[in-house]
């Protein structure tokens, strides 16, 4: 089967981010700043960088800053435009989509990852698309996702962005059984969601970037709810393997866990220390701290 070039990315974004609280109490996490924007426009970013068109996001309720974000701010920009502030005109601008490439679907109550992707099945049809969590964000000069684009362009199959992790991290993320490897593609035999990390079949762990077959949605469609209720993509994609290949990709990038205090502060710090105005007094700032600590 052929199919269209990948044009859709589907954006989970409808978690609580509990651990993120209190900053989160009346904020969308994926609206935390890492350096000048908001994790969810760092991947809006990667996949435009990517030639991706079309921007789905599956949010929940409370989340409308993220809909607002991607829009015109007319008041602004006019205020902007009246004070001659190109610049800064230009940055809130420049990065809304064009009309009509921005969708927002509901995701109406929080059954996983899983649901969430099909909650977008209408916005995505037929053709093949990729996932962003927004919570991994991937510092590189070529994007991530468009690594992925290209492997799945040679097989025609399924991709997911895989990274290794040490053993005792395993029971984090959803898990590859790896089969032929040839130092970047793995071919992915089973895949398993937080596995015992004793009984993990590899320490070659899932991070937030995939591109699917829209074939996912039937599978996630079969609605197999977790002992949790939920309904995870890890298992639907475990169930496309005799469908379609299936590979994993040692993409190249740092990749930060967003989703985590730590990861969120190392990003701050990774993509400060390389911005042109402030990193250089960053770094003096970052040595003094760490000598004075010792
Ligand atoms: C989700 C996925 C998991 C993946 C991880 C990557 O888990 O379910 O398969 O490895 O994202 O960040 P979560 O972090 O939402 O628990």
């Amino acid at each position: 089967m052929t199919y269209p070039r990948v044009r859709k990315a589907v954006f989970p974004v409808a978690g609580l981010g509990t651990r993120f609280l209190p900053a989160t109490k009346a904020m969308a996490k994926e609206m935390l700043t890492v350096l000048d924007r908001p994790l969810i426009q760092h991947a809006v970013d990667e996949a435009a960088r990517a030639g991706i068109e079309q921007f789905i996001f599956v949010n929940g309720r409370g989340k409308h800053a993220i809909d607002d974000h991607f829009d015109l701010a007319f008041e602004l920009d006019r205020t902007l435009e009246l004070r001659g502030k190109t610049v800064e005109l230009g940055r809130s601008r420049d990065m809304v989509p064009a009309p009509g490439n921005v969708i927002s679907v509901r995701q109406q109550q929080p059954l996983g990852l899983g649901h969430a992707v099909w909650c977008a099945r209408r916005a995505v049809g037929g053709e093949p698309f990729a996932v962003f969590l927004p919570d991994d964000l991937v510092l590189g000069d070529d994007p991530c996702i468009g690594q992925l684009i290209r492997l799945h362009e040679r097989t025609g199959g399924n991709v997911v962005a895989v990274q290794d992790v040490p053993r005792e991290h395993a029971g984090r993320y959803g898990v590859i059984d790896a089969g032929e490897d040839d130092g970047r593609a793995v071919e992915v035999r089973g895949l398993v969601e937080k596995p015992e990390p004793a009984v993990s079949p590899s320490t070659l762990a899932i991070i937030g970037r995939y591109v699917l077959l829209p074939e996912i949605f039937e599978r996630l469609e079969e609605r197999r709810p977790t002992a949790a209720g939920e309904i995870q993509l890890t298992d639907a994609m475990a169930r496309m393997i005799d469908h379609a290949p299936f590979h994993g990709l040692r993409f190249t990038g740092t990749r930060f866990d967003c989703g985590t205090k730590l990861g969120f502060l190392q990003a701050n710090l990774a993509y400060g220390l390389r911005d042109p105005d402030v990193g250089a007094d960053l770094a003096v700032f970052a040595g003094n701290e760490l000598r004075d600590r010792d």
